[in-house]
Formats: structure tokens, C-alpha cells, sequence
């Protein structure tokens, strides 16, 4: 059986005509209309994901905010669905602050994130009315009392914490423990509440800590909510004030092969929650809010890119490669983390699958590589693949390089296909690039 995979989305199915369709879309015949690459959303499994995640916590007694980790995937028309399907979102710049605005989400519903936030973006977060700031640095809340002083405006905001809690997942998507770039070291976290309790217009709202990505089990996630819990108390006896919200962030993995494994969301709902009801009645304290920011285990595998053959190259004795007319400018997790992923051959999706390719890509690099090793069935140029679950940090990590334009992406639902961002043209790649005068040239 080649489809139903955890890696697909919901609406992949074979049609009469051999190829691959998604509901009553014909995956070869959008590619031919759209041209390739073309990253493809099934809106039916997007939607699936966010009532996943909304069930699942509905059992949480207190309140819950779900917040969609925008960085995986920002577009205008991704975040409006999110915020009709009542997630907030989470920015990490001015960038995805203005798609998020552009989207219709209320200042309330943004959370704004990132490590080193400029004056310019804090200010822009004010002027948003940004529901939560989460302040990573000692430096980051001297620049926002500076301009909370300076314009008058108001600011509610969380801590963001280290946790020292270690993920399993690579080395580069790893943040809780205690060497990262990220979150307040523990020795200051008590000078940082101070001074927001100090300040009349910050509004001191509680802890946030986010231990890594593409992780496989409930374990971290779970010790992560203690150990803020255990903190916020700390806190408490400190200065007095016990914390609204418990913000965790996201980091639940997805499977992209058949040797991944992620622990189930309904399993991850379930320690989670007993974690902090089992700890904050042992400290005595109120529930308080918990605010989730999944990203990759929301649109991941509601994402598929399609591609073209261009070349089949046969290296005797050695391997037969196949080269697409994307690669690591759309997709940079293979060449950037080792990161593996599932092809099919759209076109001809009920043939045996009886030839072992190297999917390579078209840019200049020898890495380039989208799947070290692939089953197919014998390709021919013009024969489109389909890779899975590329929904999450592949169109938000695309590049330029080469200067080969960003492929289009498309929407599909039950009966239509709408546009979520146009193919990228050649005059788009020269908007910026300025002309030298010519005597310069002489
Ligand atoms: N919240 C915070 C504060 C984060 O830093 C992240 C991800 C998330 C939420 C969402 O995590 P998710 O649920 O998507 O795992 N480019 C890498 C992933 C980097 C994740 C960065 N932060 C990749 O392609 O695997």
C-alpha cells in the first residue's frame, strides 16, 4: 500500500487514470496547468491537524490558547485559515508580524517571538498591540522599557526560559538546554521578572520555554511544563506573583519515512496535561493558561512538492540518478539537516516499483541531493514526483540560490485549486539590483 502513509495528506488517493490525485484534483494535470516545482497544500488535512490539536486539549480544565508557529509556514492565505480555525499565531519578525496583520489576526491573537528583536520590530509589536512580547534577553527588556517609556504604550509579556531539559532531534533544531542562544540564562530570570513588575505599563504574564523541534516523545515536553512550573513558583515566593500563562511552544514531530516514530498528539495531550495538574496541585496553585505553538505537526504533511524529470543520468556500475527542476532552494532540510523524505512518481503511481534512483536536485552543489536513494518505478523525463510532507520549513526556508525563482503555491480543497502565492517571475529575482554607473564600467 503506497498511500494512507502518515506522511500524506488525508486526501491523496489513486484515480481511474493511474496517477495520483488529491481529492478531485489530478496531481499530474495540476502540475502541467501550474507549472514545477509547485508546493501543493491539501487544505482537508491542514483542517484535520487544527481539530486534532483543538480535541485533544479540550480536556485541559483550564484555559487553553493554541498558537500557530508561523515560521513553518507564512503566508497571507495559511494564516487566515488558521485564525478561522481560532488559532493565534506566532511571529518572529516584522515580516511575519505584517503577513500575520495582513491575515486579519487582532493584535491579541499574535505572540511575538525571536531571539534578538530589533527596536524597530518591538516597536512594531506595540503599535500591534501584540498580545504576548516574549522577552528572550536582559537587553531585549531594556530596549522595550525604553520604548514602552518613550510612546506610553502598553506591553504583555512572557519570559522566555531555558528549561536544561535535552531533545533527542538534531543539533541545529535543539533549544532547551542550558548553551543555546535562546530564552534568558536561569541566573537572570529573577532580575528580568523584577523589572517587568517594576515597569507600570509591562504586564509581568508568565514563562514560556521551548525545548526543540521534531521531537519524538512526551517525555521533554512534559518535564518541560514542570520544570516552569517549579520556576514559576520559585518566582512567586520571590516577588509575589504567580503566572497566567504557561507557554511550552511546539516542537511535536511528524514521521517523513517509515523509520520515524512520533508519539501520538492524543498521547502527548494526555501527559501534558496530567503534568500540570498533578504539579500545580502539589504547589497549590491555580491552573494557569496553556498556550501551545505547534508548527510542523500542523501543516507538514498537509504539504506535498511536485517536480519534473529533466535528466536521468545512468553511472555504470555506480547508480542511476534523477534530476528535478527543484531542489535544496525549495527544500533546504536534506542538505541542512540530513533530512529524509518520501518520493512517488505521480504519473504512473500504480506501476511496480522496480528501479533505485538518487532524486538529485538542480542547483550547483554536489549536496543537492533531495533522497539519497529512492524506489521508483523506470522514470522518464517529463514524469512528475511528488515528495511528501514538505508543508513545514521548506516554502519559509526557500532560497534564491542560483538565482532560480520561488516556485508558486496552491491550495486544494474538495472540488477547487486556489492560488496562496504566485510563482516568483525573473523580473522579481532583478527588482533589488541597482545598475553601476557607467564610467565606472569604462
Ligand atoms: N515555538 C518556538 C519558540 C519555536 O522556536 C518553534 C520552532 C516553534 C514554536 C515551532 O516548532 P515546531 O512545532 O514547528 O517544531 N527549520 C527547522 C525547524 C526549526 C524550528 C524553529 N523553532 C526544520 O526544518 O526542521
Amino acid at each position: 500500500m503506497r498511500i494512507s502513509q502518515s506522511w500524506q495528506p488525508i486526501s491523496l488517493r489513486y484515480g481511474d487514470n493511474g496517477h495520483l490525485w488529491l481529492a478531485n484534483t489530478d496531481l499530474h494535470a495540476l502540475a502541467q496547468d501550474k507549472g514545477t516545482p509547485l508546493y501543493v497544500l491539501d487544505l482537508a488535512t491542514l483542517m484535520a491537524r487544527c481539530q486534532a490539536y483543538q480535541q485533544c486539549f479540550n480536556a485541559y480544565p483550564g484555559k487553553v490558547q493554541l498558537v500557530y508557529a508561523s515560521k513553518a509556514l507564512s503566508c497571507v492565505g495559511v494564516l487566515q485559515l488558521m485564525h478561522k480555525l481560532g488559532f493565534a499565531v506566532d511571529v518572529v519578525s516584522g515580516g511575519e508580524l505584517l503577513t500575520a496583520f495582513k491575515a486579519g489576526l487582532p493584535g491579541e491573537k499574535i505572540v511575538f517571538h525571536g531571539n534578538n528583536k530589533s527596536r524597530a520590530e518591538l516597536l512594531d509589536a506595540l503599535m500591534a498591540g501584540t498580545g504576548r512580547i516574549v522577552i528572550d534577553s536582559l537587553d531585549e527588556l531594556t530596549r522595550l522599557e525604553s520604548l514602552v517609556h518613550d510612546t506610553g504604550l502598553p506591553a504583555e509579556v512572557l519570559l522566555r526560559v531555558v528549561p536544561g531539559i535535552e531533545a533527542h532531534t538534531h543539533e541545529h533544531i535543539k533549544t532547551g538546554q542550558r548553551d543555546t542562544k535562546f530564552g534568558i540564562p536561569s541566573e537572570q530570570v529573577l532580575e528580568a521578572v523584577r523589572r517587568v513588575l517594576k515597569q507600570p505599563r509591562i504586564r509581568f504574564c508568565g514563562l514560556h520555554a521551548h525545548v526543540g523541534s521534531q521531537i519524538f516523545d512526551a517525555e521533554p515536553l512534559a518535564q518541560c511544563a514542570e520544570v516552569l512550573l517549579d520556576l514559576a513558583a520559585h518566582i512567586e515566593t520571590q516577588t509575589g506573583t504567580w503566572i497566567d500563562d504557561l507557554n511550552i511552544g511546539g516542537g511535536l514531530g511528524i514521521a517523513y519515512t517509515d523509520s520515524d516514530h512520533p508519539v501520538a498528539l492524543e498521547q502527548v495531550a494526555e501527559r501534558l496535561i496530567i503534568s500540570i495538574q498533578n504539579k500545580c496541585s502539589q504547589l497549590k496553585k491555580p491552573l494557569p493558561r496553556l498556550m501551545l505553538e505547534p508548527g510542523r505537526s500542523l501543516v507538514a504533511t498537509a504539504g506535498l512538492t511536485l517536480y519534473s524529470v529533466g535528466t536521468l543520468k545512468e553511472i555504470l556500475g555506480v547508480r542511476s540518478i534523477a534530476a528535478v527542476d527543484g531542489g535544496m532552494a525549495d527544500n533546504p532540510r536534506p542538505i541542512t539537516y540530513g533530512a529524509k523524505y518520501t518520493v512517488d512518481c505521480v504519473n504512473k503511481a500504480t506501476e511496480d516499483l522496480t528501479h533505485k534512483y538518487r532524486v538529485v536536485g538542480k542547483f550547483c552543489e554536489s549536496g543537492d541531493i533531495l533522497l539519497k536513494e529512492a524506489q521508483l518505478p523506470k522514470l522518464d523525463i517529463g514524469d512528475v514526483l511528488v515528495v511528501y510532507a514538505t508543508g513545514a520549513y521548506n516554502y519559509s526556508m526557500a532560497s534564491n540560490y542560483n538565482r532560480v525563482p520561488r516556485p508558486a503555491m496552491v491550495l486544494v480543497t474538495a472540488d477547487q485549486v486556489l492560488d496562496l502565492v504566485a510563482r516568483e517571475t525573473a523580473e522579481d529575482l532583478l527588482r533589488h539590483d541597482q545598475h553601476l554607473p557607467p564610467d565606472l564600467l569604462k
